[in-house]
């Protein structure tokens, strides 16, 4: 089939729309024609270079990580099936969820499918059946990877069964793509990864597509004070009407106030969902952690990075915790169609979340918007 899609040549760059031939499906396989696909700050990283891959993984790999396609938070409708397909048909629709779970193993099978094993292929760009490309430049046939397993910039894909959420008929496909990545991503880094429980105050440090589903999160969990922490003002307005009781725009802002409406005591959670996680503030979020409190990361940091301020006299002395969280610790074939029900229900907000819906042609766009801070999420409707 040919396609186009928005491919990303090397870091520092803009995002190129180049004509792809596709593959038919391989064994385990769907074609998907999507719907939309969300703009997540995590494609970024691929520009900036973050999540570039050491060149001597590479080396391993015995292929280069770009070009690749980007994006990761998608939805759609099945066109064809591979051979071996059991559990999806023409016609189906399906969200697709950045992180794969096959349902057997140790992961999948004991309830934290975030953490499946076809994980270790997310920025590895090619497909989990033998590392394989089933994407190719139209002009030379060169082989071209994925983002996530995914690569939903583009009208179509093709992708391993495992990504693959079947959803409900009366599922609208292009609200589904958010649960992709950054609804439940959020939602689940309140619910699973921080365990927010009625009555406590949680500070989100970070209001992109995650901190804002964080903060929905922290709602259906029944806590008292939601503290948005966020530069800009269009930020921090929105983080009050998804239900933020305080929105301040630094933590220092953040320090002074939790103290306050705590008395003292401090937040029994904190979120970090900034654009990158960087290790320097870590200390500054860990001082809004109230004894035996927890502070979630959930931004994503340089590959390269290993350095973090932190009080280890605090961690140990007030029984502090340092967690980290993938898919904010979501089960994507429970919570997937359970947020997509709560959507339906009225208890979910999806439609508030796109701020901007974009062509595949003007992702650059979309991407400098989020970085001017002006997009909750950005979508690219097909
Ligand atoms: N762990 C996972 O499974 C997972 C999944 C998806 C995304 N992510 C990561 O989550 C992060 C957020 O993604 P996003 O799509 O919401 O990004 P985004 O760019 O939409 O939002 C980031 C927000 O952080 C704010 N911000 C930046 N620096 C800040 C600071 N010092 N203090 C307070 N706020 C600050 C920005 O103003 C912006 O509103 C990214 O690092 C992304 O890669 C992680
Ligand atoms: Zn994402
Ligand atoms: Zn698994």
């Amino acid at each position: 089939m040919d396609t186009k899609a928005a491919v990303l040549w090397k870091t520092h760059s803009p995002w190129e729309i180049e004509e792809i031939t596709l593959d038919d499906p391989g064994p385990g396989e769907v074609t998907v024609e999507l719907a939309a696909s969300g703009l997540c700050h995590s494609d970024e990283h691929l520009v900036t270079g973050d999540m570039r891959m050491p060149d001597d993984m590479q080396e391993l790999l015995g292929f280069p990580q770009y070009p690749i396609i980007g994006g990761h938070e998608g939805a759609g409708t099945v066109v064809e099936v591979g051979p071996g397909v059991t559990s999806l048909a023409v016609g189906d629709n399906v969200a697709l969820s950045f992180i794969p779970s096959c349902g057997r193993c140790p992961s999948c099978s004991t309830g934290k499918q975030s953490l499946c094993d076809l994980g270790q292929f997310l920025i590895v760009g090619r497909q989990i059946a033998g590392l394989t490309a089933r994407h190719h430049l139209a002009k030379d046939g060169t082989d071209i990877g994925i983002m996530c397993c995914l690569g939903t910039f583009a009208p179509h894909t093709v992708v391993n069964e495992a990504s693959c959420i079947k959803l409900e008929d009366d599922i609208p496909t292009d609200k589904a793509a958010l649960v992709g990545c950054g609804v439940t991503t959020g939602w689940g880094t309140s619910v699973y990864r921080a365990q927010v429980q009625p009555g406590e105050t949680v500070v989100i440090v970070g209001i992109g597509g995650i901190g804002i589903n964080a903060i929905q999160g922290a709602v259906m969990c029944g806590a008292r004070h939601i503290v948005a922490v966020d530069p800009v003002q269009f930020k921090r307005d929105s983080a009050l009407q998804f239900g933020a009781t305080h929105a301040v725009s630094d933590l220092e802002e953040a320090f002074a106030l939790v103290g306050e409406i705590t008395w003292g005591a401090m937040a029994e959670k904190a979120i970090i969902t900034t654009g990158v996680a960087e290790g320097s503030m870590i200390a500054s979020v860990m001082a809004l952690v109230s004894k035996g409190g927890r502070c979630v990361v959930t931004s994503v940091a340089d590959i390269a990075a290993t350095e973090v301020t932190l009080s280890l006299f605090e961690l140990t002395l007030m029984q502090k915790e340092l967690v980290g969280g993938i898919f904010g610790g979501a089960n994507a074939r429970r919570d997937i169609p359970r947020l997509m029900r709560l959507y339906k229900e009225g208890k979910l907000k999806l439609d508030e979340l796109v701020t901007t819906e974009y062509k595949l042609e003007d992702v650059n766009q979309g991407y400098q918007d989020m970085r001017d801070g002006k997009n909750l999420r950005g979508l690219i409707r097909y």
